[in-house]
């Protein structure tokens, strides 16, 4: 199986953005992790990230036809994005929404998840280990 990890706004400042929330470990860091974690699945992977809500769309619609599976933490965007939900929806393929704090118990607008409307789960504040999981979901789930 072939997955796309694809990350939104400022999961690039992993590392420096609010540690205490987001942890001490990078972005470059989270991709190693990852790398080592597909192998060990037998999956390949490739990875996008964007500050920009139109690049993530783009990004979805190139999966169609190449990748099995989507693990997506649309950040910020997981609360605004209609766009980034129809571009799940259209392309159709199998999503595991990730996100890297337990936005459950953060501000009220962080509940709100259009992404997730179009993913088949969701993995929340479980750190770097959520997409981990997302990966083995996808592949017991949708193989
Ligand atoms: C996040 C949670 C979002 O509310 C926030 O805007 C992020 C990261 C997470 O991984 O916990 O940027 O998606």
């Amino acid at each position: 199986m072939k997955f796309l990890i694809v990350n939104g706004p400022n999961i690039n400042m992993l590392g420096i953005r609010e540690p205490d929330i987001y942890g001490t470990l990078t972005y470059e860091g989270l991709l190693e992790y990852l790398k080592g974690e597909a192998a060990r699945l037998g999956c390949e992977v490739e990875f996008f990230q964007s500050n920009s809500e139109g690049e993530l769309v783009t990004a979805i619609q190139k999966a169609l036809g190449r990748v099995d599976g989507i693990v997506i933490n649309p950040a910020a965007y997981t609360h605004t994005s209609v766009a980034i939900l129809d571009a799940l929806k259209a392309v159709s393929i199998p999503a595991v929404e990730v996100h890297i704090s337990d936005v459950d118990s953060r501000e009220a607008f962080r509940q709100i998840s259009y992404a997730g409307l179009a993913c088949k789960h969701t993995i929340k504040g479980q750190g770097f280990d959520g997409y981990r999981q997302a990966m083995v979901w996808l592949k017991a789930h949708c193989s």
